[in-house]
Parts: structure tokens; C-alpha cells; sequence
């Protein structure tokens, strides 16, 4: 079966009553989009994962820092617990773990945005002034791009904003297909003076990032060609933006404004980062490459694959990503949203649909072959209640348990006994990593893993969602090399039989034969585990829910199904404490 006849399986599968029509891939109940909440059950509510008190989030909309503030807006239904209503929710925090929820700073208001504020973006002119640009939809169903400025700047909540008359500053031309066009990046300023942003959008089956060029930010006038396209479909929620190369070291892991670039040394120590993600398939996919000012093209590095089978940022549930600089930390913190896998009925009975991913920092590898994330470092100031484990074996077909929390942050380090058994890889198996995880799930046994964690489990393991790591041997004439696959496997999540339970799993790029360990961080609590493979090379996000693994119950347990022994060199799991997330603001 093909990706989108298994899209319309599961959204069958999934409904509630009708499903309308299918807009900015969001399935439409118009029967359900203003049916509020009658009350919300917090079973299955994340903690210290980002979300409001209520209803229907997804894309994480203009984040940025201000005057000590984080901002984060996304696109919120005020009104129900599925996709519709769309705002722009608006929360501020001073540390990206406890947030304050402030009114809707977008909303539906003006002709040029009377049916829906969707996504985009917020740059921080050189003025200081922050601009957010997104797309409006007007009274005929056309995407346009607009912007709107603090009512005043003095208020470091920047609670209102002013939508000038002389919007949309970006209406569709004849040559744009005016409902696939929308999603606006952050703006960049070229040496030419001339302020950059890229809108998403298609032609025929080409998604495009559509260039656009001002000098003044009110006046904009489409490039010739598109920064970029792939034949991909529907290009949304494009992001571009630079990242330091490894180079001297000087700036490595450090994240770069594109205000900086005026610093000649440093603009030759960068490339950039282009990642869409794909209405199709609800997957994103990134390349990193270089961009030329003078030409406005940019070419992915050799190595990258530029279509469906490229890298991802997570190989979960995680879409429409964005990024912004952080100036405070000189980092780039990337947000992301993570939809729900249960059914819309269910939805409808929590009351409350999606939540953000923890918000990563996000860098270039030291090579330059693919980008490396990692929790922000305050999420650490959660850690409360520990246990630690060390050079404890774990035999063939052994597992142990360890104090499970109702939420926690485990990190843990495997050493491989001897890697010389692991099994013969088929290089078929290469294009679909996900595929090679469905069939040799964690119940399956094998020489070199599967080894890994059994997260949010029932004491007696009657559910239980397994992250774990299988090390096959790939031949070719002359050498052989390892390779490690990183799988989430909710398999076993629940036995509520509704529930979307895909697998999900990549190849990790490490030399484990030289390192002979492999890291693991999972970040999990009540519907969600996030996991790093290998110090955030691989990233899968899944959400789960198991009726029995909460709270008190929700157990972790080490597990080792290869015939080849494992040790864990070392494992700690903190308690996490629950922030304040979203209390409104007095
Ligand atoms: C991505 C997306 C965007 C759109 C928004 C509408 O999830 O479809 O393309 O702007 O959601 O809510």
C-alpha cells in the first residue's frame, strides 16, 4: 500500500463523524471545531512537554527572544479539541520550562486574515523592533502573507499587535497557487541591502520556497526562481538559516544570527540549513548546504538526499518545525509539534489535542554530515529524585527494572560485549529503517540487540513502549562496517486497539566499532517519550498512551533481547518536576 493510501486508512480510522475536506492537511469536523471542552482529563497530560490547558495546538509559531522574554506563539483552536478557529496562542517564559500564557497575540481580525492566522514567523529588525509575518486567510480562501507589529514596545510581554492597513504585504500572483502558498520564514538582510524570506508552496507535484525580496519590509517583490524545490509536493513550514562549521572550533555549537553575518570571518564559517516539511507524507526532511547572497541559490552538500529520504531532525512525530536564534545563549533552539496518535473522539473526551517538543539546542556535526539536537539545558533544573545504575550486565534475554517515575529524564550508556556477531545487514534495508524496525520489533530476538529501554511499562509489562538499538554487520568486497539502528516500538503501548502505533526508527551515524557504546537520552511522561540516540544524532519522538503505565505505575525497566550481552556502564533517571506551564498571567 502506497504513504497515501495508508494516510487515508488511518484517517478513516481516525474520524469522528465526516471528514469534509483535507486544508492545510489538517483534517476539518466542522461539526466538532467549536464544540469547547467540557472538561479536560489530565490522564494522559504531559508536564514539563509544552501545552495550554485546553483544545486543539499545533504549528510552534514566531518564537523568539526579547528583552529577557522567550516568546512562543502556535496555532491554537480557542474553541474545540480539533484543528480550526486558528490563532496565534501566545505564551512568554524566561527560561523556555516555566511559561506564562498571555491572550491570543493574532487573531482573526482584518479582511487580509478573516478566515484563519496561520503560521510563520518572527525576525527582530535591526532596530531591536521584533515584526512577526504569517499567513492570513482571506474572505476567498486565499493564503497571504502579512505582518503586524507590537502596539508597545515597552511591554515585554508584547501583548498586542498592530496589523498595518497596508497588508497583505504578499498577496498570491498569477503564477502562485493561492491555497498552497503560506508559512513565512524569519527575514534575512543581504549585503545588498535587500531584506529575504522564503514563503512554501507547490507547483504541479514540485514544492517550492518561494524567494521574496524588500528593501523597506513593507514592499516585496518575488525573486525569479524559488531559493529552492524538490519534487516533493507541498512545501510547508520552510525554515533557512545558517549554522557554524566546525572549523578552528571557535564557533562550534554555537548558533548564528544572520545579523552577524556582516563579520566576514564569521560568514565564511558557516553553511545553511533548508528544511520543509512535506504536506504529503506529514514528515520534514533538512539538507544542509551552501547559499550564495550574490545569485540567491542554494546547493545542498554533496551527500545530502534532497527528497523524502533525506535527513530528519526526528524520525517520530514531529512537524512544522522552527527555529530561532537565542541571543541571550548563543544558541539555536529549535521548536517542533508533536500531534496526538489516539482518535479524534478521544480528543474530543481529553479535551485537549497536541503539545510542543522540548525545545532543542541544534548544531552542525563536527563533519558537517547532519545536524545534532539536544534538550535545552534548563530542562536539567526539573531533576529531582534520582537513581543511578552502573556496570550492571545485562545477559541474553535478561531485563532489570529500575524506580520508574510518573515523569523523568533517563540517560543511559550501553557497552557492547562482542560486536563480531552482529548480523548480516541487507543493504535493501537501507531506504526504509522504519520497515526493518517494524519487522524486527523489540519482541524480536537477534545477536547484537535488541537492547534498549522499556519506558512507561506496567509493572508486570503488559504495556510497555520499547527504545532500543539492533547493530547489524554490513559486507561489501573489501570491509565490513557496523550499523546501528536506533527503534521506537509502542507495539505494546497500550491495549487500547484504536491507537496509531507506528514504528519509528533511522540509522544512527556513529562508529560504534570504535566507540563500542551507544548513548541514550528519553525524555518521558504521560503520552510522550523522547529519545537522543548517540548524543542527539538520531531523534524519535512518539506519543502513547497506556491505561496502567501512569503515574505510581509507570515503571523502566533495562531489556536485552540479542544473544550477545550487554552492559550498562552507566544509567541515571531524574524525577522531573512539573513547571508552570501556562498559568495565565494576572
Ligand atoms: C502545518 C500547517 C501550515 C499552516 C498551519 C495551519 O501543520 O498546515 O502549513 O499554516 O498548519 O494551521
Amino acid at each position: 500500500m502506497g504513504m497515501a493510501a495508508l494516510l487515508l486508512v488511518w484517517a478513516l480510522l481516525h474520524c469522528a463523524g465526516t471528514v469534509t475536506m483535507v486544508r492545510a492537511s489538517h483534517a476539518v469536523y466542522p461539526e466538532l471545531q467549536s464544540l469547547e471542552a467540557e472538561k479536560v482529563d489530565e490522564t494522559s497530560r504531559t508536564g514539563y512537554h509544552f501545552q495550554p490547558p485546553k483544545h486543539w495546538i499545533n504549528d510552534p509559531n514566531g518564537p523568539m527572544y526579547y528583552k529577557g522574554l522567550y516568546h512562543l506563539f502556535y496555532q491554537y483552536n480557542p474553541k474545540g479539541a480539533v484543528w480550526g478557529n486558528i490563532v496565534w496562542a501566545h505564551s512568554v517564559s524566561t527560561d523556555l520550562i516555566d511559561w506564562t500564557a498571555l491572550a491570543p497575540g493574532i487573531y482573526p481580525s482584518r479582511q487580509f486574515d478573516v478566515k484563519g492566522c496561520w503560521s510563520g514567523s518572527a525576525t527582530v529588525l535591526p532596530s531591536g523592533v521584533p515584526v512577526v509575518m504569517y499567513t492570513g486567510i482571506d474572505p476567498d480562501e486565499h493564503q497571504v502573507q502579512n505582518v503586524a507589529y507590537p502596539k508597545n514596545l515597552s511591554d515585554p510581554f508584547l501583548r498586542e499587535w498592530v496589523k498595518p492597513d497596508y497588508n497583505p504585504i504578499i498577496a498570491p500572483d498569477s503564477g502562485v497557487n493561492a491555497s498552497a502558498f503560506r508559512d513565512p520564514t524569519t527575514a534575512w538582510y543581504g549585503p545588498d541591502r535587500h531584506w529575504r524570506l522564503l514563503v512554501g508552496s507547490k507547483v504541479g507535484g514540485k514544492g517550492l520556497a518561494v524567494l521574496y525580496r524588500s528593501r523597506d519590509f513593507r514592499r516585496w517583490v518575488k525573486a525569479h526562481h524559488p531559493l529552492h524545490s524538490g519534487l516533493t509536493g507541498m512545501w510547508e513550514c520552510p525554515d533557512f538559516f545558517p549554522v557554524a562549521v566546525h572549523g578552528g572550533g571557535r564557533h562550534y555549537r554555537r548558533g548564528v544570527d544572520t545579523a552577524e553575518l556582516h563579520d566576514r570571518a564569521l560568514a565564511e564559517e558557516v553553511k545553511y540549513v533548508l528544511k520543509v516539511s512535506l504536506d504529503l507524507t506529514r514528515y520534514e526532511y533538512y539538507t544542509v548546504g551552501t547559499y550564495d547572497h550574490a545569485t540567491d541559490r542554494y546547493t545542498p552538500d554533496a551527500g545530502f538526499r534532497d527528497n523524502d529520504y533525506g535527513l530528519r531532525y526526528d524520525y517520530g512525530d514531529f512537524y512544522a518545525s522552527k527555529s530561532f536564534y537565542d541571543p541571550a545563549k548563543r544558541r539555536r533552539v529549535l521548536w517542533g509539534w508533536a500531534n496526538e496518535s489516539d482518535t479524534v473522539p478521544d480528543d474530543r473526551r481529553k479535551g485537549w489535542a497536541g503539545i510542543q517538543a522540548i525545545p532543542r539546542k541544534l548544531w552542525l556535526s563536527p563533519r558537517g554530515k547532519q545536524l545534532i539536537q539536544w534538550p535545552v539545558e534548563e530542562v536539567k533544573a526539573l531533576r529531582a529524585k534520582h537513581v543511578n545504575v552502573s556496570d550492571k550486565v545485562v545477559k541474553s534475554g535478561q531485563y532489570f527494572e529500575v524506580t520508574g517515575f510518573k515523569s523523568s529524564d533517563v540517560e543511559v550508556e550501553f557497552a557492547i560485549g562482542d560486536l563480531s556477531k552482529a548480523e548480516r545487514f541487507n543493504p535493501r534495508w537501507l531506504t526504509d529503517p522504519q520497515a526493518l524496525c517494524k519487522k524486527r520489533g523489540a519482541r524480536e530476538t537477534g545477536e547484537v540487540g535488541p537492547f534498549g529501554l522499556w519506558v512507561l511499562a506496567a509493572g508486570d509489562l503488559t504495556e510497555r513502549t520499547a527504545v532500543f538499538f539492533r547493530v547489524f554487520r554490513a559486507n561489501s568486497s573489501s570491509s565490513s562496517r557496523l550499523v546501528v539502528l536506533m527503534c521506537n516500538d509502542p507495539t505494546n503501548s497500550t491495549f487500547e486497539a484504536q491507537v496509531y502505533r507506528p514504528t519509528f526508527a533511522s540509522f544512527v551515524n556513529v562508529d560504534i566499532a570504535r566507540t563500542k557504546t551507544i548513548a541514550l537520552r528519553t525524555l518521558i511522561e504521560p503520552s510522550v517519550v523522547e529519545s537522543f540516540g548517540a548524543g542527539g544524532r538520531t531523534c524519535i519522538l512518539t506519543r502513547v498512551y497506556p491505561k496502567k503505565a501512569l503515574g505510581d505505575n509507570a515503571h523502566l525497566f533495562v531489556f536485552n533481547h540479542g544473544e550477545v550481552d550487554v552492559k550498562v556502564t552507566r544509567l541515571d533517571a531524574w524525577e522531573m518536576r512539573t513547571p508552570k506551564m501556562n498559568v495565565p498571567a494576572q
